[in-house]
């Protein structure tokens, strides 16, 4: 199928083209984009006037469950809330039943991904084998199968002298590393920011240095041993300075944050809502602020997701008890447009660290709309407002501290390798044979 995408406005931080255009999509990529591109026969168009025309999203951080959780999620159900989001390409993390630490586990969710023909999965393989933060995993071998980064996400590689070597071996293989920051010896068994509102709660709380201890650790390896880190959730001001300031002394230190980082703070969690139990958990509204500044200086490079549905029982219950995470892939694009609403982020900016940024970071196809690139295209209506309805969600979970929120910001289509797997008005486009 070939497409003709027509009248938008294209905006491609990889290029800094900002103008509207046509864009032709034909075998699985861009084939011209300019003004005046007329459609040859057997070439259907799609009216883009007035909406955004974006690189397809890269989310770098996401959890997609299966093997052994598809009861939370299914790497099929994650696709379709990816594509649902305009998120066309996803990072899944390792903490999956068996975690993904061999070949075996990548080829499994990778054949799950290519039946599900939706978004393209690039799965993370664990730093230590499973997950146990003993021994390294087999490095070579996750490269081989497919994987494109390591992590032990989730649970935090506590050892510094593993995480030097692992930080070592990943180079040879071309695979990032991404930390999840956090010393356990810092956070104990808290559940929330430790601060005024945990006091008021009555639970104990995870101390901001508990991130910043892992952070700091892990710039200091780089610093000394080489190599590049690339930080997970950061949630913290403090954790962001941290990172300004290897970035300055030259230090291949990148980082990510989420979009429940730049929107709420621990105020969130006095109603006891489990929604918006998450880890790293949600900190100060001086956090708050500290995170968009260093989004708009450049400090945070990506926003990923840390899609992390959970099902209900595991939510619905004593807040101690309650799992952490967020089901964030249908609610992403439209609280990130929210900073560009409020004048807090260029949309160029915003729309780069959803795409060239963590395609140049991971070493990712796409990311860009240059001629010859992936047909991954996002078709975004900025204006439009909807109200956050967990029911309607495409991913099992259902867990987001976003429901009843009014946002504004719409996915109008998404195009994966220049077929349209989404559309606003008829939903998921399965594959014909
Ligand atoms: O909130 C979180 N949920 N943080 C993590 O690091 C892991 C994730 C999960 O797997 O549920």
């Amino acid at each position: 199928m070939k497409w003709l995408i027509s009248g938008g406005r294209i905006v491609d931080p990889a290029s800094g083209r900002d103008e509207v255009a046509d864009l032709l999509l034909e075998d699985g990529l861009i084939k011209r984009t300019g003004q005046g591109v007329k459609a040859a026969r057997g070439v259907k168009t799609v009216d883009a006037s007035g909406l955004l025309v974006v690189p397809g999203l890269i989310d770098m951080h996401c959890h997609l469950r299966e093997p052994g959780f598809e009861y939370k999620e299914t790497v099929a159900s994650g696709c379709a809330a990816a594509v649902k989001g305009g998120i066309t390409s996803v990072m899944c993390m390792a903490n999956t039943d068996p975690v993904n630490d061999c070949a075996s586990v990548t080829a499994y969710i990778l054949a799950k991904a290519s039946q599900a023909g939706l978004a393209r999965v690039f799965p993370i393989g664990a730093i230590t084998k499973g997950m146990q933060g003993e021994s390294l995993a087999e490095m070579g071998e996750l490269a081989h199968s497919g994987c494109v980064a390591v992590s032990d996400d989730g649970r935090p590689v506590r050892s510094g002298g593993i995480m030097r070597r692992a930080i070592e071996y990943s180079a040879a293989f071309g695979l990032l590393v991404i930390d999840h920051a956090e010393d356990l010896s810092i956070a104990g068994e808290g559940v929330m920011h430790e601060g005024f509102v945990s006091t008021m709660l009555g639970l104990e709380g995870i101390p901001t240095a508990a991130a910043l201890s892992q952070i700091a650790r892990n710039i200091a390896l780089v610093r000394e041993f080489g190599g590049r880190i690339h930080i997970a959730h950061v949630s913290s001001r403090s954790g962001a300075d941290l990172i300004r300031n290897a970035k300055a002394e030259g230090l291949s230190v990148t980082a990510e944050t989420c979009p429940h980082f730049f929107t709420l703070d621990h105020e969130a969690v006095r109603g006891f809502d489990t929604n918006a139990k998450v880890n790293p958990p949600l900190s100060t509204a001086d956090d708050v602020e500290g995170i968009i500044e260093s989004l708009a200086d450049g400090t945070i490079d990506v926003i990923a997701t840390d899609h992390a549905p959970h099902h209900r029982d595991e939510k619905d219950r004593e807040f101690d008890l309650a799992a952490f995470g967020i089901s964030g892939f249908e609610t992403a694009l439209a609280l990130t447009l929210g900073l560009v609403h409020k004048g807090r982020l260029p949309l160029m900016e915003a729309i780069a660290k959803w795409t060239v940024n963590p395609a140049k970071i991971v070493g990712l196809p796409g990311g860009t709309l240059a001629e010859g690139a992936h047909a991954d295209v996002t078709l975004l209506d900025a204006e439009a407002q909807w109200t956050v309805d967990p029911t309607l969600f495409l991913s099992k979970g259902k867990n987001t501290p976003f429901a009843g929120t009014k946002l504004k910001g719409e996915v109008a289509n998404t195009f994966v390798g220049g077929r349209m797997v989404y559309d606003r008005n008829e939903g998921i486009i399965v594959k014909q044979e």
